[in-house]
């Protein structure tokens, strides 16, 4: 499996925080907003990833992580150069994607808890597989709804009536047959290419699957100020509280086994004096302890 992280867009919502810095680079309490989505990928172990972002935004990208190697990981690039809907990432990674199949995680949705993504990253099979998450505001989303049998019936973009509670957060899972639909997609009324019309593409198939997430996970979008500020208080509180770091991309490819202990130490050890290469350290420590 491998991973397409999409922070492109023209963050226009959140005004002018991104006049000069784009939605995705962000702070969410301690650390780039895409550091989130990029460790739900790494806890997944999802190794091989593809950035896309504008092209004023890409040298950004490049300068904070690199070529991943610096984590385990192989990262490429590519360009969105008009933000022309969430399912062009699928035609502009096409070469990326190559036979295998792919999960796409937007860069401003952060998920925090369980290992639900791990699973379902490696048993997944055919077709596609996408979530349901229940929110106060479903309108906001894309909505899928659920038979007596808990089987997905249909999936519509922002409804203005809402036929259920359960909004589909920004991680979708497609087998290679992705490639072919998202080439045969057209742009909706507004002129976008719909990650809703590939799942309901799926549906019409028969071969989409929609896992409810338990009551107990947290997802979070950071799309807007208010979002944004939610965010940054719910990583604070957890982060206070436990003493761990949410979307911390070094720990999590050390803890997925990208990283050898060594290499987190050196790492930890060229950052400059701050909490967070404190943070890395004690995480090394603790680990040199109990191995
Ligand atoms: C997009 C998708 C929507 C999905 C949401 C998750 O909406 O179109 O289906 O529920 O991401 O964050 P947008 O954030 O572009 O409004």
């Amino acid at each position: 499996m491998k991973g397409i992280l999409l922070a492109g867009g023209a963050g226009s919502r959140l005004y002018p925080l991104t006049l000069v810095a784009s939605k995705q680079l962000q702070p969410v309490y301690d650390k780039p907003m895409v550091y989130y989505p990029l460790t739900t990928l790494i806890e997944g172990g999802i190794r091989e990833i593809c950035l896309i972002s504008t092209p004023q935004d890409l040298p950004r990208y490049r300068q904070l992580l690199g070529d991943g190697s610096r984590l385990g990981l192989s990262l490429e690039y590519r360009e969105q150069v008009r933000p022309e809907g969430i399912a062009q990432a699928f035609r502009i990674g096409e070469s990326f994607i190559g036979n295998d199949a792919v999960t796409l995680i937007l860069g401003d949705n952060i998920f925090y808890g369980g290992d639900v993504f791990h699973q379902a990253f490696s048993q997944f099979g055919e077709g596609a597989m996408i979530f349901g998450y229940r929110v106060h505001d479903p309108e906001r989303y894309g909505v899928v709804e659920f038979d007596n049998a808990g089987r997905a019936l249909s999936i519509v973009e922002k409804p203005k009536e809402p036929r259920s509670n359960h909004a589909v957060p920004g991680l979708y899972l497609y087998d290679n047959t992705i490639v072919e639909i998202a080439r045969n997609l057209r742009p909706s009324p507004r002129g976008e290419l719909e990650i809703t019309d590939v799942n309901c593409e799926y549906l019409r198939r028969g071969l989409l699957r929609v896992q409810k997430l338990s009551r107990g996970f947290a997802w979070l979008d950071a799309g807007t100020s208010s979002s944004l500020h939610e965010a940054s208080a719910f990583v604070q509180t957890i982060e206070k509280r436990q003493g761990i770091k949410v979307g911390c991309p070094e720990e999590a490819a050390f803890r997925r086994g990208f990283l050898s202990l060594e290499t987190l130490g050196e790492l930890a050890g060229s950052m400059p004096r701050c909490e967070y290469r404190d943070y890395l350290t004690a995480v090394a420590e603790e680990a040199r302890r109990s191995s």
